[in-house]
């Protein structure tokens, strides 16, 4: 394991850690030389992510955690702090899956899971991981949000809305706790290539032919592109950042829609 990593010394929870983008930014920090907390509602991937990390020497433990539940997330900062003496990192990644639609077709439940888990989940983990971050002297928090919370997205308010509302709360925690040496900070990720993106196409190959000219890089990002910003915000590295938005979204923003030769000139 990397003893000059720069996350050595550090405390990390990660939400959704058994999920590929979260997974990815666990194995990421364990190499950087972090203890990280895996946190999942499924147990079993969460165990899975954290032997992966072990096995590659690095330090991890997995618990089950419903981000959508106070006492889930009061546990969850507890193990952290004692099992590795503190906690220093918080990245919010877990999200729900919400069916698409329009407020005529969607229930009144597929709205409230949307909120539960993508924005009152932020809210509980940040309210227990705050004090304990406090405690330890400051660090870093990270809400995985989304190029959608930037955009309105048809058929998909109920998660473009969490997202947009991620992207707020990111900045209203960074001014409630700049002065704790808590830095807050939202990434937003465009399209990766996990099975979460993919479930709209027949294949990876199809997914990329129908995505992939609407980024200006031509193609969608992978986890580690995700887990590398995630990295940066986490460390001394963005030392100077709090309150801020940090877009991994291949260019799609700045230019919705794609190069097309007819505008070229
Ligand atoms: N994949 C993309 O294209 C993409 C793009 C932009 C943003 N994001 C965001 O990145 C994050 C991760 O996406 P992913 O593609 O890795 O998805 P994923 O489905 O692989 O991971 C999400 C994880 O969250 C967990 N989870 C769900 N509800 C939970 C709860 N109540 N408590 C704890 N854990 C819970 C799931 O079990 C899963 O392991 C999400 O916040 C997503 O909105 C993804």
């Amino acid at each position: 394991m990397n003893g000059t990593g720069s996350l050595v010394g550090a405390v990390a929870l990660v939400t959704g850690a058994g999920g590929e983008i979260g997974g990815a930014i666990a194995a990421r920090f364990a190499r950087e030389g972090a203890c990280v907390i895996v946190g999942d509602v499924r147990l079993d991937a969460a165990n899975e992510q954290a032997k992966t990390i072990t096995e590659q020497g690095g330090r991890a433990l997995a618990v089950k955690l419903d981000v959508s539940d106070s006492q889930s997330c009061a546990m969850s900062v507890a193990t952290a702090c004692e099992t590795f003496g503190k906690l220093t990192i918080l990245v919010n990644v877990a999200a729900a899956v919400t069916r698409d639609g329009t407020v005529e077709t969607l229930d009144l439940e597929d709205w409230n899971k949307a909120l539960a888990v993508n924005i009152t989940g932020p809210f509980l983990m940040a309210k227990f991981a705050v004090p304990a971050i406090r405690a330890a002297g400051g660090g870093s928090i990270i809400n995985i949000a989304s190029q959608l919370g930037q955009i309105g997205v048809p058929r998909r308010a109920p998660y473009s809305t969490t997202k947009a509302a991620l992207i707020h709360f990111t900045k209203c925690l960074a001014g409630d706790h700049a002065r704790d040496g808590i830095r807050v900070n939202s990434l937003s990720p465009g399209a990766i290539d996990t099975a979460r993106s993919l479930r709209r196409f027949a294949s990876r190959e199809e997914a990329n032919k129908e995505r992939g000219p609407s980024y200006l890089l031509g193609r969608t990002g992978s986890v580690e592109e995700v887990a590398a910003g995630a990295l940066f915000l986490a460390s001394d590295e963005s030392s100077f950042m709090t309150g801020a938005d940090l877009l991994i979204d291949g260019g799609y923003l700045a230019f919705k829609g794609g190069l097309s030769a007819k505008y070229a000139e």
